[in-house]
C-alpha cells in the first residue's frame, strides 16, 4: 500500500489536480435546479458517471472527491464508480464531514459536524476504495466575526479528523474555507486567512498529524464578492496569497489544493496560473475545484444522457486549462482552443 506521503504527492503530481464532486444531497439539488433537472438518485449517478468516464481526464485529474452516495453507486456497465476511476488511473477520495451547524453561543458562525463514529466510517470508506478524505470548515467574515472561538473549535475538529484519517492510512485534505461572500477587502481576507491557518497548523501539530501525509485545501486571498472596490487582479491575488502561505504553511506539507469558492471558471484558472507563475514554491500548488470545474459541464449536460459528450467536452476543457494553470502555463490561446 502506498504511504500517506506517496498518495499525497500523487494527488499533486505535475499538471494534475483534484475534482471535487462531493456535493451533498442539498447542494447537488441546487446545482440541478439551475439546469431544470430533478435531483433523483439516477440523475445524480448519471451525472457523476458522465464526468468520471470523460476520456483523457486523468491527464489533468489526479483524484476525485466523492459523496457517501456516490462511493456506493455503479456505472451503467455494472462496475462501481470507484472501479471506473481506478481503471482510469484516478484516485478515489471521500467527503467525511457531515456539513455545518450553527456554533453554540455564536449563532452567526458555523462549526462542522461529523466526528461521531468517524473512525468506523473511515474503515468502511477505505474498504470501499477511498485513499484520501476531505473535511470542510467554514469561516465567515463580517461584523465582529470570525471570533477566535470559532476558529479554535473548527481547527480542533479538523485536527481530530486528520489524525483519525492518518491512523487509518487515509490522506486527509484539511479544508478551512474563509468565505468570499462578504464585502471585505483583500487585506481583511489576508488577515483572517493568516490567523486561521496559524491556528489550524498549531492544532494539527498539537494533535500529532504528520504534515508530510496531508494536503491543505484553502481559499485564495481575495476580496469579498460584495467588496466596493471590485475584484483584484490575478497578480494581486497571487502576491497576497503567497505572502500569507509563506508565513504560515510549513514546507513539510506536500501540496496546497485550492477550492474555487464561487470564483468564475476563468477567474479561478487565471488566479491559479498567476500563483504558479511566481514559482517554484516550497509546496506543489494545485486545484481541488468543484464549481470551477463543473459549471460548464453541468450547463452542457442539462440533465440528459443525449448531452453526455457535450458535458464531457466542457469538463475536459476546464480540467486541461487548470492542469496548465497548475504549472503556470495557461495562455489565452489555450483557453480559446475549447475542443
Ligand atoms: P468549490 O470549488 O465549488 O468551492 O468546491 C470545492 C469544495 O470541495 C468545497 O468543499
Amino acid at each position: 500500500m502506498a504511504s500517506l506521503n506517496e498518495t499525497a504527492r500523487a494527488l499533486v503530481a505535475p499538471g494534475k489536480g483534484i475534482l471535487a464532486a462531493d456535493e451533498s444531497s442539498g447542494t447537488i439539488k441546487k446545482r440541478f435546479d439551475s439546469i431544470g433537472c430533478d435531483s433523483t438518485e439516477d440523475r445524480r449517478r448519471a451525472y457523476r458517471e458522465m464526468l468520471f468516464t470523460a476520456q483523457g481526464s486523468a491527464d489533468a485529474i489526479s483524484g476525485v472527491i466523492l459523496f457517501d452516495e456516490t462511493i456506493r453507486q455503479q456505472a451503467s456497465d455494472g462496475r462501481t464508480l470507484v472501479k471506473v476511476l481506478e481503471a482510469a488511473g484516478i484516485i478515489p477520495g471521500i467527503k467525511v464531514d457531515k456539513g455545518t451547524t450553527p456554533l453554540a453561543m455564536s449563532p452567526k458562525e458555523l462549526v462542522t459536524d461529523g466526528l461521531d463514529g468517524l473512525r468506523a466510517r473511515l474503515v468502511e470508506y477505505r474498504e470501499l476504495g477511498a485513499r484520501f478524505a476531505k473535511w470542510r470548515a467554514v469561516i465567515d467574515i463580517g461584523d465582529g466575526i470570525p471570533t477566535q472561538y470559532c476558529i479554535d473549535v473548527n481547527a480542533h475538529a479538523l485536527a481530530r479528523y486528520a489524525a483519525l484519517c492518518q491512523e487509518e492510512g487515509i490522506v486527509p485534505i484539511v479544508e478551512p474555507e474563509v468565505l468570499m461572500d462578504g464585502d471585505h477587502s483583500l487585506e481583511r481576507c489576508a488577515a483572517v486567512t493568516t490567523d486561521t491557518l496559524h491556528t489550524v497548523f498549531d492544532t494539527l501539530v498539537a494533535q500529532r498529524v504528520e504534515l508530510e501525509g496531508m494536503l491543505l485545501k484553502p481559499n485564495m486571498v481575495i476580496p469579498g464578492k460584495k467588496f466596493a472596490g471590485g475584484p483584484a487582479s490575478p497578480s494581486a491575488v497571487a502576491d497576497a496569497t503567497l505572502t500569507c502561505f509563506r508565513e504560515v504553511v510549513p514546507a513539510a506539507v506536500p501540496g496546497i489544493v485550492f477550492l474555487s469558492g464561487g470564483q468564475g471558471d476563468q477567474e479561478a484558472t487565471a488566479n491559479l496560473d498567476a500563483i504558479n507563475k511566481l514559482g517554484p514554491h516550497p509546496w506543489q500548488i494545485s486545484f481541488s475545484y468543484g464549481r470551477a470545474l463543473q459549471a460548464a459541464a453541468l450547463k452542457a449536460w442539462k440533465g440528459s444522457d443525449a448531452n453526455a459528450e457535450a458535458g464531457q467536452r466542457a469538463f475536459l476543457h476546464r480540467a486541461r486549462m487548470n492542469g496548465l494553470a497548475r504549472e503556470g502555463a495557461w495562455t489565452a490561446d489555450a483557453e480559446k482552443s475549447a475542443s
